[in-house]
């Protein structure tokens, strides 16, 4: 996913002074299964005020480069369309975040994705991923997508266990020069 340009290309036309993150109500607390490992987690929404968790653990997530700024976090966090959440353990640290965003024209956006290494394979993308779905669906959102890196085959598994295909292939997409692949999902 890394740094998308149509977000930094947002970020700096968007004003200061955004509207607090639309979070719903109803996303209060993950619902977890006791019996399953990923019980040691917990789902809970997003907002800008683990902004600065957020950040840190994202440069822990994309080590190749295309970690976030903490600036397009803060435009992220604080949208009035962002569909945002994070993984927690159960003393509260975080240990995943999902960035969605609903675009203008209705799609839902995953803007980035991210897991702690020393967390991974535990499903907590699964759940994450799942969980913003369900929030861009509470929103009206038919759509859901997604940028990843071609290289990126872990990822590209994940998204397509979840039901992602791949729809358009972005030539030097990434910074360094990397291609990217659009995957879409239908969710209404
Ligand atoms: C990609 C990432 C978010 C996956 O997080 P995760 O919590 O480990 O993923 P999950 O445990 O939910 O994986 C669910 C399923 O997706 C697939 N999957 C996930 N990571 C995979 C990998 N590295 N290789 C192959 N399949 C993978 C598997 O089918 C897995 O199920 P399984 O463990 O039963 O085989 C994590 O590796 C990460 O943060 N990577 C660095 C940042 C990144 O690449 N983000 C995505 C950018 S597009």
């Amino acid at each position: 996913m890394a740094v998308l340009k149509k977000i930094r290309s947002r970020l700096f036309s968007s004003n200061a002074g955004e509207a607090p993150a639309g979070i719903p109500a109803e996303d209060a607390r993950g619902i977890l299964s006791a019996a399953s490992p990923a019980s040691r987690y917990d789902i809970r929404p997003l907002t800008v005020a683990q902004l600065d968790e957020c950040w840190r653990l994202d440069q822990r997530c994309f080590i190749d480069g295309e970690a976030y700024s903490r600036e397009t976090f803060e435009y992220l966090l604080t949208s009035s369309e962002s569909v945002s959440y994070r993984a927690v353990l159960t003393e509260g640290a975080m240990v995943g975040f999902i960035v969605g965003l609903i675009e203008p024209d209705l799609t839902g956006h995953i803007t980035t994705l991210g897991v702690a290494p020393e967390h991974r394979r535990q499903r907590i993308a699964e759940r994450m991923l799942l969980k913003a779905e369900d929030g861009f669906r509470r929103r009206r959102v038919r759509v859901a997508r997604l940028e990843v890196r071609s290289i990126n085959t872990g990822a590209q598994e994940l998204y397509i266990k979840l039901g992602y295909a791949v729809t358009q292939r972005l030539p030097r997409y990434y910074s360094n020069g990397g291609d990217g692949l659009m995957m879409t999902k239908s969710i209404s």
